[in-house]
């Protein structure tokens, strides 16, 4: 797909990673729905985005409410009839134990991360299957093929998403209609910010910038892969966890607990 006058819609486009995914397709001349909870983080980028001279629509929008989704699907569609790329991107994580972390804590990041890509499929998927055309691009992690200590119900939504993704896209054969996992190690965006955090070494060395995932998530829009591990060496270490799991398993969880154990001391 050439994305010059595509329209994009990306979720948690206010920040991180979205933000860059808006950036880096408005350069190629798409047009962007900047979708995300702090409205006035939108307007700001909105204004950068002006010196494409692309189309944009900034929305409001919490999507881990399903009544607020289908509102902001009918101001979208009103404007743009459909939407050619479906970045389902929103997303965060509470650090912390099950023993630890609220129910309340733990089905928000299953209402946001998973519930919220569902609203969005739902509500854009009709237009483009009408259409014949499009690519939903939906943001993981590799949290979705490891269930570490720490972020065991964050590893849920992922995993979750990614097995939705498997199951849609077998669904999706020859209608025209593609989808895309793409799953990160540790990027540098404000997704530690959140307070769980406070007591973690702030970035791995390895970890990547939001350029390099948007650069992925531009790749995956054209791309007829189920999942795009971002670095792709990365995909390596899935393979020996899936083929080797009684050897992988214990060195990864004994590390991850170890960090855990420190954040309460
Ligand atoms: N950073 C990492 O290490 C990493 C690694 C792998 C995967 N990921 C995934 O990458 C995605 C983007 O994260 P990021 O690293 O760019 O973090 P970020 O900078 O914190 O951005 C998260 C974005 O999600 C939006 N968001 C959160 N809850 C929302 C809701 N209920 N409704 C609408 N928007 C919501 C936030 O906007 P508002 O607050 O304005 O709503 C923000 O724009 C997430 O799905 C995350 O799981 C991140």
């Amino acid at each position: 797909m050439d994305f010059k006058s595509k329209t994009i819609l990306i979720t948690g486009a206010s920040s991180g990673i979205g933000k860059e995914t808006a950036l880096q397709f408005a350069k190629l001349g798409a047009n962007i729905i900047l979708v995300a909870r702090r409205e006035e983080k939108l307007v700001e980028l909105e204004d950068q985005l002006k010196k494409f001279h692309v189309t944009t629509l900034v929305c409001k929008c919490d999507v881990s409410k399903k009544e607020q989704v289908k509102e902001m699907s009918k101001v979208v569609l009103e404007k743009f009839e459909s939407v050619d790329v479906l970045v389902n991107n929103a997303g965060f994580a509470i650090y912390g134990s099950v023993s630890d972390l609220t129910i309340d804590e733990i089905e928000s990041q299953m209402e946001t991360n998973y519930f919220g890509m569902i609203y969005c499929i739902k509500n854009f998927l009709p237009s483009m299957l009408e259409k014949k055309s499009g690519h939903i691009v939906n943001v993981a992690s590799v949290a979705a093929s490891f269930g570490l200590p720490g972020i065991a119900s964050y590893c849920a939504s992922k995993f979750a998403m990614l097995g939705f993704s498997e199951g849609l896209k077998h669904e999706l054969k020859d209608t025209g209609v593609g989808i895309t996992v793409v799953s990160p190690i540790m990027v540098r965006t404000d997704f530690f910010d959140h307070p769980s955090f406070e007591k973690m070494p702030k970035y791995s060395p390895t970890s990547l910038s939001s350029k390099t995932v948007a650069k992925a998530i531009l790749k995956a829009a054209n791309s007829s892969r189920l999942e795009i591990i971002v670095p792709s060496v990365v995909r390596g270490a899935v393979w020996m966890k899936n083929t080797f799991p009684y050897f992988i398993n214990p060195i990864l969880g004994k590390s991850f607990k170890k960090q855990l154990d420190s954040t309460k001391d």
